[in-house]
């Protein structure tokens, strides 16, 4: 097992990752406030493995409930985040019950606002069982569900006091989704590690085939880089804004095609290609680098080209992006491989051609 700490003072935790930690009462029980908890999981993820955490815990003498969610970004709404609290109220559960989030980020997310709102905040766990979750959304606080109007609008900062990465967990990720997780990945890389891009261009096969020594690799350098900037920046003011490179036209994608349709990985794919297309074209990012980030997202089978929207509809959907600041865009570009800026200067013009250019 590897472990690694989120710095944030009297609210600081750890995240531990390795195969077969579902099954380690002894990571989860100094976590729980008391004997009690809820599992959130989905009806897909549960089969797999709720009774596996649920055995953990009860052979520890813990007392379990859960509530499986239907599957799926499409349910990251009010009336499914209701589900949670109709769960909680009807199985009595107290401020001091803890929250257990099984699942992807959709489930994490989910989870991580019922807890922050329930009874003004109980206790939470973070139990991320797909790529995406273990090397991104359950590390942070991030927590939301969606709105028609746009992703992830409502929510709340609220931290976990553990995250349970099991990589077993992975092996039944269908490839689709593996996929998705890699674009986040290759984030990490793009915006502050550029030794770390170079890793992935050497071992991005390793990762593809799930070696586990790779995945280990892999998950643990993302969450060491997210690690990092949510300890300097919990809630946003300046750094973290970098993770979301690709998001802004990423978001644009999975809203106006529908919630679920484009996975969230392949839309931060596609629209990291556009915001890699504008720093060359504002002559920071060379024509050869915007190519090198193609060629590794193409080799992870992720989209390079985003679909065609309309780019007036693209900029309907990018208005109503969290980082809008006074009413401008403000966007994260990239100056260099390993190297991301924040900008909000980018002629309206510039913005509208890359759109056009990176759709098909
Ligand atoms: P997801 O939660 O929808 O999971 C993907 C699919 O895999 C689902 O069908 C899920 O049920 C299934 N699944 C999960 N674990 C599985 C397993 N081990 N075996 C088989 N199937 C499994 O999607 P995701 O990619 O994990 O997360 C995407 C969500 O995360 C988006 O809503 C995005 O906005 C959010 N997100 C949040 C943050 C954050 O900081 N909070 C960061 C990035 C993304
Ligand atoms: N995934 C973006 C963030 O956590 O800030």
């Amino acid at each position: 097992m590897r472990t690694l700490n989120v710095a944030l003072g009297d609210r600081a935790y750890p995240i531990h990752i390795g195969p077969g930690l579902l099954t380690q009462p002894e990571l989860l029980l100094p976590v729980l406030k008391t004997p009690r908890v809820i599992i959130v999981t989905n009806d897909r993820v549960g089969p797999l493995y709720l009774a596996k955490l649920r055995d953990t815990l009860e052979g520890a003498g813990v007392r379990v409930s859960a509530v499986e969610l239907p599957d799926g970004e499409v349910h990251k709404d009010w009336m499914t985040l209701n589900c949670i609290f109709d769960a909680l109220l009807e199985g009595r559960c107290e401020r001091s019950t803890t929250l257990i989030a099984l699942g992807g980020g959709v489930v994490g997310d989910m989870g991580g606002f019922a807890a922050a709102t329930y009874q003004r905040g109980m206790p939470f766990v973070q139990v991320p069982t797909t790529l995406l979750a273990q090397v991104d959304s359950s590390v942070g606080g991030k927590t939301a569900i969606n709105h028609p109007l746009g992703k992830n609008m409502i929510g709340a900062f609220y931290q976990p006091r553990l995250v349970l990465a099991d990589t077993a967990t992975l092996d039944t990720l269908p490839a689709r989704e593996l996929a998705a997780g890699v674009a986040e990945v290759i984030k990490y890389g793009l915006i502050r590690d550029s030794e770390f891009f170079v890793w992935l261009e050497a071992n991005l096969e390793r990762l593809m085939a799930r070696e586990p020594e790779a995945l280990a690799d892999a998950i643990e350098r993302s969450c060491r880089n997210k690690a990092e900037v949510v300890a300097a920046d919990e809630t946003e003011q300046g750094e973290r804004a970098l993770l979301n490179l690709g998001h802004t036209f990423g978001h644009a994608i999975e809203t106006g095609m529908g919630y679920g349709e484009w996975l969230h990985g392949e839309a931060v794919a596609a629209g990291t290609m556009m915001a890699a297309e504008l720093s060359c074209r504002l002559g920071w990012l060379g024509r050869a680098d915007v190519e090198r980030i193609a060629a590794l997202f193409q080799r992870a089978r992720l989209p390079v080209w985003g679909p065609e929207l309309g780019v007036g509809r693209y900029l309907e959907l990018m208005s109503h992006d969290k980082k809008v600041e006074a009413g401008r865009l403000r966007l994260v570009l990239l100056k260099s491989i390993g190297r991301a800026v924040m900008h909000a200067d980018a002629p309206l013009a510039d913005i509208e051609a890359v759109i056009a250019a990176r759709c098909r």
